[in-house]
């Protein structure tokens, strides 16, 4: 049973994951305004991930005999300086959602909730790796500038990201 303070933090989740894919598919939108569809794939495929964070959250409230109770999402931010900029907002963003998901994790070890603590260290991983790569593509961006063929270079990297399903949706198999 969730406490009433708990859930509501979890609704705040399921917003913040929504509100995740949303940016992120306004930065996709941004790559393929400008034709570089290796970065536009990259963004789709984090779009289907956060959709799946928010998925993952949305079923554990269930799972919990909550309830979920969807509410606006803001207006994603869109007006980029530069792709390096874009990169920066996109790590900043995630750093947000790492603070986030360690509240969670607060009130869960506060309230000794320790179905939802154990819940939640599947997303504590998830968001080192979350952090790395967005901070993997500021650093090249930095390290090599944004001239075209650097582009076109981390473009033909980008468009091989695939999407696979995140474990704790993989349906496991019956005994
Ligand atoms: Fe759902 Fe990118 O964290």
């Amino acid at each position: 049973m969730l406490s009433e303070r708990l859930m509501s933090e979890l609704n705040r989740q399921i917003n913040y994951e929504l509100y995740s894919a949303y940016l992120y598919t306004a930065m996709e939108t941004y790559f393929l305004d400008r034709g570089l569809t290796g970065f536009a794939n990259f963004f789709k495929v984090q779009t289907q991930e956060e959709l799946a964070h928010t998925r993952i959250f949305f079923e554990y409230v269930y799972r919990k005999n909550g309830r979920v109770t969807l509410e606006a999402i803001d207006k994603p931010e869109a007006d980029f300086a530069s792709i390096l900029d874009l990169f920066e907002k996109a790590l900043a963003h995630e750093r947000f959602v790492t603070s986030r998901i360690y509240k969670l994790v607060d009130i869960a070890v506060e309230e000794r909730e320790h179905a939802t603590n154990s819940f939640l260290k599947w997303f504590v991983d998830e968001q080192v790796e979350e952090e790395e790569s967005f901070q993997g593509l500021v650093d090249r961006l930095n390290l090599m500038g944004d001239k075209p063929s650097n582009l076109f270079m981390i473009d033909a990297e980008l468009a091989q990201r695939v999407f696979t399903l995140p474990a704790p949706l993989v349906p496991t198999a019956q005994a």
